[in-house]
């Protein structure tokens, strides 16, 4: 019934003729004890070009046939430095010599920065290499069927038995005392397997003219679908979606400077939009002073400046100016904003400080526009103000 439903003795018909040229002797075993007991007996018996067909694993096979560990891990491990050594000289050589670009102020060679790069070229490497090596190596890709397709063996190795073939090219090969010594190991069915006639000369793909010329006729007519398509279709109007515009593109030559390059420096003393560059660095005390404040004392600019004084200055100078910082003596607790010698400063010295810092306070600069520097600076007169009233100013 088994057998029926399997269609196992159904007739071969289908497969091609076959040549005298013997590829093995292959013999069936009906259960796993019997299976691993014959893989034993014909390693023992020095045979190696042989391999075990089972419908499914078998435990304890790999020892049975006494199986080499595989290389698998060396090939990797040989592929994925290639892969890590190649990035690292590729990288070296563009960062390094090729095209120096000052990144950051970080060396022109940077390992951090290139650490995710040499492990994507590792994986890539090996693993290019490994699935490569499969097909080729170790599945001898040209080679797309074995003769022991479409024979009874490999009907029932795939189904409902086991089987040993040992192949023609194992050193101590001989028909007959092969067969005889797999009846001895208990083989039941024993065949000689003959290579088909179409495969005595591999008829593959691979090395079939037609399949080639087809190939490179792909590769032509793809290479010059994608060069029209996106080198000159997009040029053209009206399908060039602005992408030719009148501009210079960095990194870009161009004609309209003596030295070829269309990225400049700017010109000396340029002033960048929006930017005031602050030119009294280190001057006296008696030059910042004459500084005008150009932010008028408004209750527009004092709400400003209160909430960028509260944002910035607070922290250490306190909500009223007093000195008592919330910063729990991890910093040096500034002096009052209200003493003698800064109530009488002029607006500029204030403005100074914030701009340029004044010994352990650093400077506000880059935090604070400048607008929002002098606003600030109102609002400490505010508050000055505030701690000073006088009786008159009651109404
Ligand atoms: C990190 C803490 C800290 C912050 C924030 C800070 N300061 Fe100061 N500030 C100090 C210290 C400390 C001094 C005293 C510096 C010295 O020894 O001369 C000082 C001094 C000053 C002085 C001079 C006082 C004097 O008597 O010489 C002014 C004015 C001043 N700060 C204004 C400000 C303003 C306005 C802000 C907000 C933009 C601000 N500071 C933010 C710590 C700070």
């Amino acid at each position: 019934m088994l057998k029926k439903i399997l269609k196992l003795d159904e007739d071969l018909a289908k497969d091609g003729p076959r040549s005298s040229k013997v590829h093995s002797v292959a013999a069936l075993f009906d259960t796993p004890d019997e299976i691993i007991h014959a893989a034993a007996e014909t390693s023992n018996a020095g045979y190696d070009k042989y391999d075990v067909y089972t419908p499914y694993p078998v435990h304890g096979m790999d020892a049975a046939m006494r199986m080499k560990e595989t290389v698998i891990g060396k090939f990797a491990f040989l592929a994925g430095f290639t892969g890590v050594s190649l990035a690292v000289a590729m990288i070296g050589y563009m960062s390094g010599f090729d095209y120096k670009n000052i990144i950051g102020g970080k060396p022109f060679f940077n390992l951090p920065a290139s650490i995710p790069i040499m492990f994507e070229l590792t994986v890539l490497i090996s693993g290019l290499f490994c699935v490569f090596g499969m097909l080729l190596l170790w599945n001898k890709l040209p080679q797309i069927s074995n003769p022991l397709h479409d024979t009874n063996f490999m009907k029932y190795t795939s189904s409902t038995r086991f089987g040993v073939a040992i192949e023609a090219s194992d050193a101590q090969f001989d028909v007959d005392k092969v067969k005889s010594f797999l009846a001895g190991v208990g083989g039941k069915d024993i065949e000689v397997v003959y290579y088909p006639e179409e495969n005595i000369v591999p008829q593959t793909p691979i090395f079939n003219r037609q399949f080639i010329y087809t190939l490179i006729l792909v590769a032509i007519v793809t290479a010059l679908g994608t060069y029209g398509a996106i080198g000159k279709l997009v040029n053209i109007l009206p399908f060039d979606w602005m992408h030719n515009q009148f501009k210079v593109n960095p990194q870009n030559t161009s004609t309209l400077f003596k030295d070829g390059r269309s990225m400049q420096r700017p010109v000396d003393g340029t002033v960048a939009r929006g930017y005031m560059p602050y030119e009294y660095t280190g001057m006296p005390d008696s030059l910042v002073k004459l500084l005008s404040n150009p932010v008028p004392m408004d209750e527009k600019s004092i709400t400003r400046g209160k909430k960028q004084y509260n944002t910035y200055c607070s922290p250490c100078h306190g909500y009223f100016g007093a000195g008592d910082s919330r910063l729990n003596g991890q910093f040096p607790n500034p002096p009052t904003l209200h003493s003698k010698k800064v109530r009488e400063w002029a607006d500029g010295n204030i403005y100074n400080v914030m701009t340029n810092g004044q010994n352990t306070m650093p400077s506000y600069a880059k935090q604070i526009s400048r607008d929002d520097r002098w606003a600030i600076v109102n609002y400490i007169r505010v508050l000055q103000r505030a701690e000073n009233a006088k009786d008159t100013d009651l109404p």
